[in-house]
């Protein structure tokens, strides 16, 4: 099979987000698109001569032909053996663990995460570094800065393999291993927690729901929940990845996982209902009749860690994204260990995990994992779950009142104004930034500002520095607002507003977070001249 150098030029809009490179199918399905990054990606890797690689995705429209593509040009460049989940898929928490488990030198993840699949919406493809986690910047500013010169790339002159068998077969000089997407995964999750406790709660009276929105955890929540773990048939739906998710939005939210909500909210709901994202990394937790905000999940299983066996002898430290309510920090008081603070992304939280400071972290856009793996993991959230149920007994609403009774209720909303046009995003970061230095000193929303500024993070471990990561308003009681554009979105700008109190009265614990959060978030409204700028109304997503 001859090696080819296709000549090709550089595209101007490859510069990874948040979350690797996220483009509409159609801008993925031009000519060379797929093949300029992929070969810049492979290109700041240089010592990736006989090396392992392992490549999946969430099965969503273009998957399977970019497995193809990715393949050609993995044998042409010289890696010695991709591990690829059968049929193209794998969860993004199961990249994790097999990179780790084989000791691969990377992954690549074929997904758009939360955002809609299928020939008119999104694909994406992300980069893992051998610790599992997403590639630093420096190394996706190495793929940008390699996309902008490019000038040709290889790839193997073949056609195309079966990536529906298991087993494995040499392409070119390669070896491709066909793998269960799903085995390794589950027996690091039996690992982790005490199965036999939780099949007593899912064979017992207890009920509960998982959707997995017709997305990549469908089979393995059927292996987990229903084989293994005894739960009734039925326990999991919308189990079957699809390439457009059913034409839904594959996004563990009140809003995109409407059905599960309403289920959960319902007369005769069940005790517990979870679901996770298109690549199976984010994680929505129900109870009956009863939401858990994902800053307060990660402060409630910080606080209940050792009612599961793989953090029985504590936590470490715990850290979470800067705009992640500080629930957590309160919990790590409270027992005593470190907390950070980071800028929004997973891959801020891999220096930390790797140099052993954490256990847990985890976001506020519904991410919470520990140092298992080196991304977030929303099976093992609902797991880690269950496990609190089982371990004391209590209904999710009664866990989490006893939590805000004990350390305080931090009241958080996110308001989110999803595709305005990018210059409209820009100008009201602008216009905030243009207020932060007579903003201290002032009393707004009933409340003193300390702090306003926009967000540096200096990594503790790398003493690496990154600016920009969101505008912050700090008041005296602990109060914050905060404002960032999204760094995942495919379509104009999404403006973030984050809005958060905490109320240690435990008879003001039991309002509508929008109704007690309300003057903070009529004055995120008007620092952003939201009405003038915008026209908007009112946010797209409610969090
Ligand atoms: C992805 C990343 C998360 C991050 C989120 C933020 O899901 O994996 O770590 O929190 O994006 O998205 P945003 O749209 O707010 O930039
Ligand atoms: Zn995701």
């Amino acid at each position: 099979m001859a090696v080819l150098q296709i000549a090709t030029q550089p595209f101007a809009d490859q510069r990874p987000g948040t979350s690797g490179l996220r483009k509409k199918v159609k801008v993925f399905q031009q000519p060379h698109y797929l093949e300029n990054f992929v070969q810049s990606i492979f290109s700041a890797i240089p010592d990736r001569a006989g090396q392992t690689l392992v490549l999946g995705g969430d099965g969503r429209f273009y998957n399977r032909e970019a497995i193809q593509t990715i393949l050609r040009m993995a044998a042409a460049n010289g890696w010695g053996k991709v591990i690829v989940g059968r049929g193209g898929l794998f969860s993004t928490p199961a990249v994790s663990t097999v990179i780790r488990a084989r000791h691969a030198h990377g992954g690549i993840i074929l997904s758009a995460s939360h955002n809609a699949g299928g020939p008119d919406h999104d694909f994406g493809i992300k980069y893992n570094t051998a610790n599992g986690g997403p590639a630093p910047e420096k190394i996706t500013d190495t793929i940008w800065a390699a996309s902008k010169t490019i000038q040709g790339y290889q790839t193997l002159d073949s056609a195309d393999v079966d990536i529906d068998q298991d087993g494995e077969f040499l392409l070119g000089d390669m070896r491709v291993e066909i793998c269960d997407p799903v085995a390794e995964y589950v027996e690091l999750m039996a690992r982790i927690f005490d199965f036999d406790a939780l099949r007593r709660l899912l064979q017992g009276p207890f009920r509960m729901r998982f959707d997995a929105l017709h997305a990549i955890t469908g089979p393995y929540a059927h292996e987990i929940f229903e084989e293994r773990l005894g739960a009734p048939a039925g326990t999991v739906v919308n189990g079957v990845p699809l390439t457009d998710f059913g034409g839904g939005h594959p996004d563990p939210n009140l809003v995109y996982a409407k059905s599960l909500a309403d289920h959960l909210f319902a007369e005769d709901a069940p005790d517990f209902g979870a679901a996770s994202d298109g690549d199976g990394d984010r994680n929505m937790i129900l109870g009956r009749q009863f939401f858990v905000t994902p800053s307060d999940s990660l402060a409630v299983l910080a606080a209940h860690a050792t009612a599961i066996p793989a953090y029985r002898q504590g936590l470490k430290g715990i850290a979470r994204s800067m705009p992640t309510s500080q629930a957590a920090d309160v919990v790590a008081e409270a027992l005593g260990i470190a907390h950070y603070e980071t800028p929004t992304g997973w891959k801020f939280f891999g220096n930390l995990l790797d140099a052993g400071k954490i256990t847990f972290c985890g976001e506020e856009s519904f991410g919470t994992g520990s140092d298992h793996i080196r991304e977030k993991d929303g099976l093992w959230a609902v797991l880690a779950w269950l496990s609190v149920i089982a371990d004391t007994g209590q209904s999710v609403a009664d866990i989490v009142t006893q939590h805000w009774r004990h350390f305080g209720r931090h009241y958080y909303t996110r308001h989110d104004y999803e595709e305005l046009p990018a210059e409209i995003g820009e100008q009201i970061i602008q216009t905030i930034i243009a207020q932060l230095p007579v903003l201290p000193g002032q009393t707004l929303a009933g409340r003193g500002i300390i702090t306003a500024d926009d967000f540096t993070y200096t990594d503790p471990i790398d003493g690496s520095t990154s600016t920009h990561q969101g505008l912050r308003l700090l008041f005296a009681d602990g109060a914050r607002l905060i404002f960032r554009l999204s760094g995942t979105g495919t379509e104009g700008a999404t403006l973030r507003i984050y809005h958060e109190y905490l109320e240690k009265d435990t008879q003001r614990q039991q309002q509508d977070p929008q109704r007690a959060l309300r003057d903070l978030i009529r004055l995120g409204r008007d620092l952003a001249r939201m009405e003038s700028l915008t026209s908007r109304k009112a946010p797209t997503v409610i969090t």
